[in-house]
């Protein structure tokens, strides 16, 4: 199989503008990150997300692309890219691209000349109506917004996201009026070879694949979206003939639509149907020690996606956060992030670290957005390295950052953490460390729930695989001791121990608060 490397995959997603800056201009860029490449490696993570890296205005963080052939100069430039590669494959890691097929900056070319009065080449790449004075009479699924005015051309343009986002012309699977064109049309089809092409260049140049932004909006009028679906296996065997090796995940939230879409993955999110939420990031999460938290509804959507995605050989990956979230920190401290890592580094799928969850970063409520983060701007401020200017992020005059750092005095920083064995960073290195060691531990080996009650703790589950046996992980985030009925072999071996190990009775274990335990049998 050409794609045996997310087998053991631990990815790391970089926000690129807030990583780490080379050159002192206050904003991170490729020659920053290619100096951390043996951090993350150190992290335990061998692959990377990077956020979007093209030439763009900067209205939605990059998100909105006005060149894709070309890496934004605040970043650096294409030959940055493909020492970034270069670098990266010499150390066995890979990286992913962000792709944003969905919407493209106002600015872009292609949107200009679409935008013209005569016909051309881009007429149709976007979504336009036929008279600036008409909208259709029934909000339309996945088209957000028009674009109304200022162009020469008589008509409104569909937006995807914010309004300089518009929405390129995949075509509608229902089609109610005169402008909208099908799937099929001439116009759609353009857009999809152009987005091939776009593929092509960055896979040619040594990307190992991409994320793809909004994967489940092309198709609009798709209620089902069974026509996003068949787009996306379009592209699926377009890959498969020319790219095996490329790898696709989505931000759809849906395993069960976008794997059968050809992803070889999806990331549950902070949207979508998978109560992810439940675990960290609502009122009472399950991940705090106050133990008031279920995780059983996510748990029972999640075996059901699970079930469909093993059929397909397709992963679900659940994130320690992303871009467009509050920080794990924003709810849980220090000591209960420990006990998440020890779940999302034990689970299955392939596991994604937001930079700076890592050590624990800060989520910074209510700082003034920066470009167009708004409130998801507190999840985005400057990795902390050390004690350095800058918490060593950048040698640029403080006043001179593009987003403000975390303010607080004791801030977490990698260099502290590293040289504490107990710290957040000690703990996930070690964690991804019996991870890698470990078969049963690896992205696709088996998983069994063994226990999750409504409202209940602890969390007990099975890893497996032919070559290794079983490791049982018992989690238990509350601070009460807990008892469950549970028979253990004696020659049981614990591989992994944190906030104190199980009592074992007749039948019994007797589970520490705020513990987690992996134990091979
Ligand atoms: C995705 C991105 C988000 C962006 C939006 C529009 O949700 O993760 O950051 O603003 O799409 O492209
Ligand atoms: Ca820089």
């Amino acid at each position: 199989m050409a794609h045996e490397w997310l087998d053991d995959a631990c990815f790391y997603e970089i926000y690129p503008q807030s990583f780490c800056d080379s050159n002192s201009d206050g904003i991170g860029d490729l020659r920053g990150i290619i100096r951390k490449l043996d951090y993350i490696l150190d992290v335990g993570c061998n692959a990377i997300w990077l956020n979007p890296v093209f030439d763009s205005p900067f209205v939605d963080a990059g998100y909105d692309v006005r060149d894709y052939y070309r890496i934004a100069p605040r970043y650096g430039t294409n030959e940055d890219m493909k020492r970034l590669f270069r670098e990266a494959h010499r150390r066995d890691m890979h990286v992913l691209l962000d792709l944003v097929p969905g919407h493209t900056s106002a600015d872009c070319k292609w949107f200009k000349e679409s935008s013209k009065a005569e016909k051309n080449e881009y007429t149709d790449r976007y979504i336009w109506t036929d008279n600036i004075w008409s909208e259709p009479a029934n909000k339309v699924k996945n088209i957000t917004g028009y674009v109304r005015g200022g162009t020469e051309r008589n008509g409104a343009a569909a937006v995807n996201f914010f309004s300089a986002q518009p929405a390129l012309n995949y075509g509608f699977a229902r089609t109610d009026e005169p402008w909208q064109q099908s799937v099929d049309d001439k116009g759609p089809r353009a857009t999809r070879e152009a987005l091939k092409d776009i593929m092509r260049f960055w896979l040619d140049m040594g990307c190992d694949g991409f994320r793809v932004d909004m994967a489940m909006s092309l198709v609009k009028n798709d209620d089902d979206q069974s026509a996003t679906i068949k787009l996306w296996q379009d592209f699926r065997d377009f890959l498969d003939r020319e790219y095996p090796e490329a790898v696709m995940v989505s931000e759809w939230g849906e395993p069960d639509k976008s794997l059968a879409g050809g992803f070889h993955m999806d990331f549950l999110l902070h949207f979508g149907p998978s109560n992810y939420l439940d675990l960290f990031r609502v009122d009472n999460p399950y991940f705090s020690r106050d133990g008031k938290g279920d995780a059983a509804v996510f748990f029972e959507k999640y075996m059901r996606n699970k079930h469909l995605a093993d059929k397909g050989d397709g992963l679900i990956c659940i994130p320690s956060g992303n871009h467009d979230m509050v920080r794990l920190a924003h709810k849980l401290d220090m000591e209960e992030m420990k006990i998440v890592f020890a779940f999302l580094l034990s689970m299955p799928g392939v596991p994604f670290i937001y930079y700076g969850d890592e050590i624990g970063m800060n989520y910074l409520e209510g700082i003034k957005s920066v470009e167009g983060g708004y409130e998801r701007t507190g999840s985005r401020s400057p990795m902390q390295w050390n004690h350095s200017t800058n918490a060593g992020f950048s040698t640029a005059p403080p006043e001179e950052l593009y987003i403000m750092l975390d303010p607080s005095e004791n801030r977490p920083n990698v260099e502290d953490e590293l040289k504490e064995e107990d710290s957040l960073l000690s703990t996930v290195m070690e964690l991804t460390r019996i991870r890698a060691e470990h078969p049963s531990l690896h992205n696709r080996s088996n998983f069994r729930l063994l226990h999750c009650e409504k409202n209940s703790y602890p969390l007990v589950y099975e890893r497996s695989c032919d070559k290794e046996g079983s490791i049982v992980v018992v989690l238990n985030p509350s601070d009460k001791t807990v008892e469950m009925d549970f028979s253990l072999p004696e020659n049981c071996k614990t591989i992994y121990t944190h906030g104190g190990s199980l009592k074992r009775g007749n039948g019994i274990i007797e589970v520490p608060g705020a513990s987690a335990n992996f134990i091979l049998i």
